[in-house]
Order: C-alpha cells, then sequence, then structure tokens
C-alpha cells in the first residue's frame, strides 16, 4: 500500500521560501502570478489512478444508531464501523448531531484566522511542534525538498482548551465544535471496540481518553496558477485514533483504496472520519491508517478542518494484549509514548506512513 510516493521531488536542490514569503496567501495574491515558484513544483508520477466518489461506494455510518438505536439497529452498526475500519479506514459519518451551522462557523472562523494581516499571526508562528498554537506554511518548511501550497493553523483543544484571540468568537465556536467532535470520536470509539471484541469502555480506558489529547489542524488552500504541478498535502497517514474532517465544499481530497486514489467530497452534513495510526497500532494492524493527501485548484481557496483525537500524551500505545489473546497473534507493532511519536510526526517529513514504518516489528 506504502511503496510507492505518488508525487516525484523535483530537482531542485535546497530551495529556501521565497525572501520575506511567511504564507502561500501572500505568494497566491500577488498579482498576475501566472506560474509557482520552483520551490513549490513537484512532478507528478504517471501511474497514479484516481477515481471519482460517484464510482466506487464510501462506507457510510449512521451515528444516531450508535447512541439511540435499538439493540438490533446498534449491533448491525457496529458490525459496519468494523467492516469500514477494516476495509476502508475511512467512511462518512452522518446523523452526527454536530449542527450545520456550528460546523459553518467554524470554518468561517478559520478563514478569518487565516485573512488575518500577517503581523497579527506573527505570535503563533514556527516555534515547537507541541506549542498550544501555532501557525505556519506548508507542512514543515525546514525539513521540505519542496514546499506544500497551503497554510496551517494548528490547535490543542484538549485536555486543556487553547485558542487564539482573533478572530472574534472564534474561541467560542471552536470550543464548542471541539467539544461536539469529541464526544462523537468516543462514542465511535466505543463501538470500534466492540467491533474488535473488547469491552465498549476498552480503548477510553486504556489509552485514557479522559485526558486525551485534541489537536485542530486547520489548512488553507488558496488558488494555484498551476495545480497540476503543486500538493496541498502529500500522502500521508494521521497520528492519532480518529480524525474527523470538514471543509467548505470546494474538492481536494484524495483517500487511497485498493491502489487507486478516490476523490471525495462526502455528502452534505456529513463529517469525513479515519483512522490514524495509533489505531493501527492499538488493533495489532486489524484496523490501519488510511493515506491521504490534498489537491489543490485553479478556482476557489479550499478550507479544511481536520480534528485529531488522540490518547493521552503519556500514554504508551502498543497493539491490545485482550485483542492479541483473541486472534492467537504475536505483536506487530512496538508499542511507543505517544507524545514522542507525534513529536517526530510533526517534526519530521511528512512522507507516507514513514513513522508508523519504524514501529513495526
Ligand atoms: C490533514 C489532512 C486533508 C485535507 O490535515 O491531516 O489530511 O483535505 N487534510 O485538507
Ligand atoms: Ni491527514
Amino acid at each position: 500500500m506504502a511503496e510507492t510516493a505518488s508525487f516525484l521531488v523535483s530537482s531542485n536542490p535546497s530551495p529556501t521560501l521565497p525572501q520575506n514569503i511567511t504564507t502561500i496567501r501572500t505568494i497566491a495574491e500577488s498579482p498576475g502570478l501566472t506560474s509557482i515558484p520552483s520551490a513549490y513544483t513537484f512532478t507528478p508520477t504517471p501511474h497514479d489512478q484516481v477515481v471519482s466518489e460517484t464510482q466506487i461506494s464510501l462506507p457510510v455510518i449512521d451515528y444516531s444508531l450508535l447512541t439511540s438505536g435499538t439493540p438490533h439497529q446498534r449491533s448491525k452498526i457496529v458490525h459496519d464501523l468494523g467492516k469500514a475500519c477494516q476495509d476502508w479506514g475511512f467512511f462518512l459519518m452522518i446523523n452526527h448531531g454536530v449542527p450545520e451551522s456550528l460546523v459553518r462557523s467554524m470554518i468561517d472562523g478559520c478563514r478569518g484566522f487565516f485573512d488575518l494581516p500577517e503581523e497579527e499571526k506573527e505570535e503563533y508562528r514556527g516555534k515547537h511542534v507541541l506549542d498550544p498554537i501555532r501557525c505556519g506554511t506548508s507542512f514543515n518548511a525546514s525539513v521540505e525538498k519542496v514546499f506544500f501550497w497551503k497554510d496551517f493553523l494548528k490547535i490543542l483543544s484538549h485536555p486543556v482548551f487553547h485558542s487564539p484571540s482573533k478572530p472574534a468568537g472564534f474561541s467560542e465556536t471552536s470550543l464548542g465544535y471541539s467539544k461536539r467532535a469529541r464526544e462523537a470520536a468516543r462514542e465511535l470509539l466505543k463501538g470500534i471496540s466492540e467491533s474488535l471484541g473488547l469491552d465498549p469502555n476498552y480503548i477510553e480506558k486504556a489509552l485514557n481518553l479522559e485526558q486525551g489529547l485534541q489537536v485542530i489542524a486547520a489548512n488553507f488552500y488558496p488558488p494555484c496558477p498551476q495545480p497540476e504541478l503543486a500538493m496541498g498535502m502529500p500522502s500521508h497517514s494521521d497520528h492519532g485514533l480518529l480524525t474527523f474532517l470538514i471543509h467548505n465544499g470546494i474538492s481536494g481530497l484524495q483517500v487511497q483504496h485498493k491502489g487507486k486514489w478516490v476523490n471525495i467530497n462526502g455528502i452534505p452534513n456529513s463529517i469525513l472520519v479515519n483512522i490514524g495510526d495509533h489505531l493501527e497500532i492499538l488493533s495489532n494492524g486489524k484496523y490501519r491508517s488510511v493515506l491521504h493527501r490534498a489537491m489543490v485548484n485553479n478556482k476557489a481557496t479550499r478550507i479544511s478542518i481536520a480534528i485529531a483525537h488522540g490518547p493521552s500524551l503519556d500514554t504508551v500505545v502498543s497493539p491490545a494484549p485482550e485483542l492479541l489473546e483473541i486472534e492467537k497473534k504475536a505483536a506487530a507493532y512496538i508499542g511507543i509514548k505517544y507524545k514522542e511519536y507525534l513529536e517526530i510526526h510533526q517534526s519530521n517529513k511528512l512522507d507516507e506512513k514513514c513513522n508508523l514504518d519504524r514501529l513495526r516489528i
């Protein structure tokens, strides 16, 4: 699944960000821009197969059946959830109870942050990967050979809630959204525990979700004059257990399924959910974190917000001994403290599943 890089790095030896540029927004808005700087140029691989979501049926999980279905409906949805995790590592969650207006305000709030004058974002720029509020451009410009066509804002929202003070109202909105998302993630993880044949509260307890880390990662992809040469985000998997993704309706996300890239828009008002590396470790590879990437376009700004739900920072995550017992299997991954993994994941290059691959036994 992870053998071939989807995009080959161009031969540009060691680019630096064009002088004085701290955001892709500034480059994208420069007057008369018709081509992209060479530091952003990737070479597409000719072998990529991309299919549209209409050609393939994505798993859909009705969240309301987990919380208020009959016992029969619940056991069916737990089964479907397990199947979605095993076959795809990705699904669309519907009837999740997060109000559409809250999702919209969250996206508007993030757009408001990216639109702030550069000097107002300065205090959050760069610094350490585990800083509670951090914004920047590309993914990790200090280690990348070619930069990605995006700006980001990362906020730790649990166990301690943080928020930039601007734009007005953003703090209330993101607190509301992060609470609702966390509630849904914990409920899904109960169903996922059950689908693995474990007690519903297994993941909650084993990974100390009460103190679980929640990271909001907002992505800003402005229009790009040569979208076929640039990348928003390369093929990667996420850290943590489950990531929820919402976006402003502009397409760009592709998920890998059976060797093909599937364009994903979702269905209106659904939340896109994908499995992260730590659920792969805990389930001993039964459920795999899914590879996904973000493409850019030349027409409209795309904004997406990924919210990752993880264990508590000091939890050592390893394959669940109870599961190894049930499945009569040996552990296929070395245990690692979540904090340690996160630091590696965030300070490394974003490259397929390179961090997780190091833990395989
Ligand atoms: C991410 C991510 C995809 C997107 O932030 O981890 O995969 O569509 N985002 O922006
Ligand atoms: Ni991701």
